[in-house]
């Protein structure tokens, strides 16, 4: 979606913003330095912002801790911004307003913080961080410098997301009491997880963290509330040591003929300049071996939370099915509101349904999976980080560093109570909020 369109689309609260920002836009636009310039940094960051933010956003450096992918980076997105495999000597000689972290999960609090501490504003994507001692670290280094963080919570931006913000606050279903909630992942689009870093709790804090912190950022945001507790379980039972062979990647393994999860990366020319061309560096194999041994995350995973305001979740991620979706449902005490989007070939369920007083209604808006959907998500948030913080925000889509908390420390005390065995873990025991 161009610019254009989505200004066309979003109506009068866009307009405003974008009017807005001209009038408070620095000469050349906002500084912005990224760290992290694989898939997310830069093919889906990177390149919405030379294509639709010129003016208003300038790239002033790249840095990753792979050199070659830096200046690969570069490449595929034309610029001629200076590339670095230091963070602190990025801050220094490019002097960024803001920084965007894009690095793996688990290294995002090492440059939330030192941006933080080098005077600089963040952008940072989800999740926040993935263990109970990042998110400490952070507080404390927000609490200490006063710099802004911003979460980017794109999933907020799905039109269903925000339809659904709409109809809670305004009560249709009354008071909420309990929300059932399912995310299906496919063998495309879940097997990739397994393919890739992920796989290791290590750097992703398993999908309850990676993934889930979307999740359970819309449930914060939808209630207006916050997790108290939170018990789990969670399964590694379809990838990993679950199969009779394996290989280390797919292009050099000998079970490629046999192997339904068999992936050629060269066949996308993005990826083979952005991983391929630059393994030599790292040795990251982009197309590992969903079937490697060393898996440690969940590919099953059944969560209960219970919220501050009395409200109690059940969500599962089941990650090898035969299509994807999402489903939440919400049981109010004046009826019930489902949010459905899952289907396969032939056969789709895309709703939006509001049932009470006797009557059970579709409504006419989309749910939000539809194709294109996180393209348009994500230039909805990336309008909304780029644009002024004092800015007209009436749904309170803006993220900050309480909600990129909550939501990690959600899917962190999880993972911490399967671990346990199941038993309850409490968010006010994992942190000093
Ligand atoms: N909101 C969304 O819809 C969405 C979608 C995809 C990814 N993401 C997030 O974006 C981030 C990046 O994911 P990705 O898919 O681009 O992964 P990726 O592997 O393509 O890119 C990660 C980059 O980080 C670099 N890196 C790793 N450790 C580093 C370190 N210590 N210092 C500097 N650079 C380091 C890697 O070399 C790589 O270039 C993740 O946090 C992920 O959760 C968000």
């Amino acid at each position: 979606m161009t610019r254009r369109r989505f200004v066309g689309a979003t109506g009068g609260v866009a307009a405003a913003i974008a009017l807005q920002q001209a009038s408070a836009m620095t000469p050349g636009g906002l500084r912005l330095a990224i760290v992290g310039t694989g898939d997310r940094g830069i093919l889906d960051w990177g390149s919405s912002i030379v294509q639709s933010f010129q003016g208003r956003v300038r790239l002033v450096g790249l840095c990753d801790i792979n050199g070659l992918r830096a200046k690969a980076a570069r490449e595929l997105l034309g610029i001629d911004a200076p590339t670095f495999t230091e963070f602190d000597a990025m801050v220094a000689q490019t002097k960024p307003e803001s920084v965007l972290i894009t690095t793996i999960d688990a290294t995002h609090w090492r440059y939330v913080v030192r941006a933080l501490e080098l005077g600089v504003d963040v952008i940072v994507e989800k999740p926040l961080c993935t263990d109970e001692q990042q998110c400490q670290r952070i507080l404390e280094a927000q609490k200490k410098s006063g710099r802004r963080i911003t979460v980017a919570f794109n999933a907020r931006h799905e039109a269903g997301a925000s339809r659904v913000k709409q109809l809670l606050t305004e009560q249709a279903v009354g008071g909420i009491v309990s929300i059932e909630a399912h995310e299906y992942l496919n063998t495309t689009h879940g097997a990739d997880y397994f393919r890739r870093w992920h796989h290791l709790k290590e750097n992703s804090g398993t999908l309850l963290c990676h993934k889930a912190s979307h999740h359970f950022d819309l449930v914060n945001w939808w209630l207006e509330s916050r997790p108290v507790e939170v018990s789990a379980w969670g399964e590694l039972s379809f990838y990993g040591r679950n199969n009779p062979f394996r290989g280390t990647h797919c292009r050099s393994c000998p079970h490629k003929g046999k192997c339904a999860f068999a992936w050629d990366i060269n066949k996308n020319d993005a990826y083979r300049k952005l991983y391929v061309e630059c393994e030599s560096e790292d040795g990251y194999l982009r197309d590992g071996c969903v079937w490697r041994e060393d898996t440690n995350i969940y590919d099953t995973m059944s969560v209960r939370v219970r919220y501050a305001n009395g409200v109690i979740l059940t969500f599962t991620v089941d990650t090898y099915l035969p299509y994807e979706g999402l489903s939440f449902s919400f049981n109010g005490t004046a009826g019930r509101l489902d949010m459905h989007d899952f289907g396969a070939a032939g056969y789709r369920n895309q709703e939006l349904r509001l049932t009470r007083g006797g009557s059970s209604q579709v409504l006419p808006e989309r749910t939000g999976r539809a194709a294109g959907e996180h393209v348009d998500a994500d230039l909805s948030t990336q309008e909304l980080v780029f644009g002024p913080q004092s800015g007209p925000d009436p749904l309170h889509m803006r993220a900050d560093v309480a909600a990129g908390a909550l939501s990690s420390l959600t899917g962190i005390a999880a993972y911490r109570s399967i671990e346990r065995g199941g038993a309850p873990v409490k968010i006010d025991d994992l942190v000093r909020l």
